[in-house]
């Protein structure tokens, strides 16, 4: 993402299509919305996420269950991915599952690896051999579960302080008419 947020607030007062950089944006959250696996990557810069990638995160907090989450979301797959010279890949993937957590998806992979090296061709046949048997591995485990959505239970209590929340204190009347509008403070849910 090019553009930091500039912190307007528009996307959650009045809609995330009032967001001034919407023509990034749009595009990237149709497909977010479209895919069948989310795929999201970032090398470890000093110990976390790129800039380009926490810019890319904060352009979408409106989908935040606090705000006006996507109720595709709720069965989505997930996988995450940091490489790094050394350290810090956990830090950087803790960073994006707690977005997807908070959006609400359920089932989120992840493959970190320090390469010792920082271009491709410095790598040791040794770790090249390590990452194809780690990523053979995860892949045949989302495969084998891309189908089956999941539900945990921290999705579901973060789901309902969320609705007592907008029920009670919401302050962006857009986010309460988004809950209205998906019936979520009756009888549906949004993993039903
Ligand atoms: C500004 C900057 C900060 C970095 N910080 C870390 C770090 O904290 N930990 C680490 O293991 N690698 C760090 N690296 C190394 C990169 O994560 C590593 O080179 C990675 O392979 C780059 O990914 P890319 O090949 O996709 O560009 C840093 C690199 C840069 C340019």
């Amino acid at each position: 993402m090019p553009h930091f947020c500039r912190g307007c607030n528009n996307c959650f007062l009045k809609g995330e299509n009032s967001c001034p950089h919407q023509d990034y944006i749009t595009p990237i959250k149709e497909a977010i919305l479209k895919a069948e696996l989310i795929i999201f990557v970032s090398p470890v810069y000093v110990l976390n996420v790129t800039g380009q990638m926490k810019a890319l995160l904060d352009h979408l907090a409106f989908q935040f269950m606090s705000h006006r989450p996507n109720k595709l979301m709720f069965h989505k797959t997930a996988l995450i991915v940091s490489i790094g010279a050394g350290g810090g890949m956990d830090s950087t993937i803790k960073a994006i599952s707690t977005n997807f957590k908070w959006w609400g998806i359920s089932r989120i992979y992840s493959f970190g690896f320090a390469i010792r090296a920082v271009n491709w061709d410095e790598i040791t046949k040794k770790n090249k051999l390590i990452m194809e048997r780690k990523i053979k591995n995860i892949s045949n485990k989302i495969k084998s579960k891309i189908n089956k959505p999941k539900l945990s239970i921290n999705t579901k209590i973060l789901f309902y302080i969320c609705r007592m929340i907008q029920r009670n204190y919401a302050y962006s009347p857009c986010d309460k008419e988004h809950w209205e509008n998906n019936g979520w403070f009756g009888k549906n849910r949004p993993w039903k």
